[in-house]
């Protein structure tokens, strides 16, 4: 019997293997196909984009300056929005006459008041296509009991306060041509791994985002979130950062920022500028862009990490108080 039993059993483990690998090759056949339908999908673009005005905030610099340019290149009519007068015109300088540039505080009221009026002129019938909510600020960036509250007010004056008025009153610009929201937060607004304004303000843009997606769907206005990880701009500026952490600090020596500055900024701005053209080009825009390596692979898995851990290494890597009691 004992035999028997054992021929049974070993003619039996062939075909459960064999059923266990049908079963995988059918679960990787399933994946590759929704794969490939996914980045077909992605891949698609609008027919045309000549008539189609987009509006960005912040384009003195950075990923708004190269966005304005680089749409403008594409064919798009781009309406670009300076803090300054010295900004507009080096940015006209180096497009093409159809750029239009205004100038665009996003804390003050009236300035806002003023570029939707003017928007609302160049864009006529048609209505805003694009608005990219790019301006933000970062500083001051540093331990939380060195702050005062208006530290804090002054980040969310233009990430948060700034981006919720524009967008508001675009509105109804983008709502009559079924338009698109590009709303740039950070993988800074899915963990907050320092202390200050910038995080909190990027997780207000996170959520006011996704409030705005859900009201929106039924108005046919796209929104989407670009989440770049750290490139070299002035947001991420040694300089700045040192400036602001020496006003709220004298003594402070930070050369672990210094560290992660100068080894993990991105100087390849066009990996962000990509995701925020994809969100105004592609047919299907995604809901959520990750823009960088650092956002791939390091800050959005930590973000789904259990919060004890990301404390410890963060513990670990960042500046640490001097008079510490642990
Ligand atoms: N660089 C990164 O690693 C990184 C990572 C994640 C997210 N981001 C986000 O990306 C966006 C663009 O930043 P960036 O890195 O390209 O830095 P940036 O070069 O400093 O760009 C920010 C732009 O916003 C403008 N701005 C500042 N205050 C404003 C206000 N009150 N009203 C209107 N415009 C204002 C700045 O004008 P001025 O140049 O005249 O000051 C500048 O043109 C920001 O929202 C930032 O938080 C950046």
């Amino acid at each position: 019997t004992e035999g028997a039993s054992g021929q049974v059993h070993a003619a039996r483990l062939p075909a459960q293997n064999l059923g266990a690998c049908a079963m995988w090759l059918y679960v990787g056949l399933v994946a590759l196909v929704w794969a490939l339908g996914w980045y077909l999908r992605d891949r698609q673009t609008l027919a045309s984009v000549q008539d189609k005005h987009v509006f960005i905030t912040g384009c003195d610099s950075g990923f708004g300056h190269m966005l304005a340019k680089r749409l403008d290149r594409k064919g798009f009519r781009v309406l670009a929005g300076c803090l300054t007068q010295k900004g507009a015109a080096n940015l006209q300088r180096s497009s093409s006459p159809s750029l239009r540039t205004t100038l665009l505080d996003v804390t003050s009221s009236e300035s806002i008041q003023q570029a939707v009026e003017w928007v609302r002129a160049e864009v006529g019938e048609k209505g805003l296509f694009g608005l990219v909510n790019n301006a933000g600020v970062a500083n001051p960036i540093g331990p939380t009991e060195w702050m005062r509250i208006q530290d804090f007010r002054q980040v969310l004056a233009v990430n948060t306060f700034g981006l919720i008025e524009v967008t508001l009153g675009f509105l109804p610009l983008l709502k009559q041509a079924r338009g698109r929201v590009v709303n740039t937060s950070s993988v800074l607004g899915r963990l907050s791994a320092n202390g200050g304004g910038y995080c909190i303000s990027k997780y207000t843009v996170e959520a006011f985002s996704d409030s705005l997606r859900r009201d929106m769907y039924h108005f046919g206005v796209r929104v989407s979130i670009v989440e770049p990880g750290f490139f070299k701009t002035a947001v991420t500026s040694l300089d700045t950062i040192e400036a602001s952490l020496q006003q709220l600090w004298s003594q402070l020596a930070p050369e672990v920022q210094r560290l992660i500055m100068n080894f993990i900024c991105d100087p390849d701005l066009s990996k962000v500028t990509s995701c925020m053209e994809h969100a105004l080009q592609a047919k299907h825009p995604r809901t959520r862009y990750s823009a960088g390596w650092d956002a791939k692979l390091l800050w959005l898995p930590a973000s789904y990490l259990p919060a004890f851990l990301v404390d410890v290494v963060l513990a670990t890597i960042l500046p640490k108080p001097a008079l510490r009691v642990r």
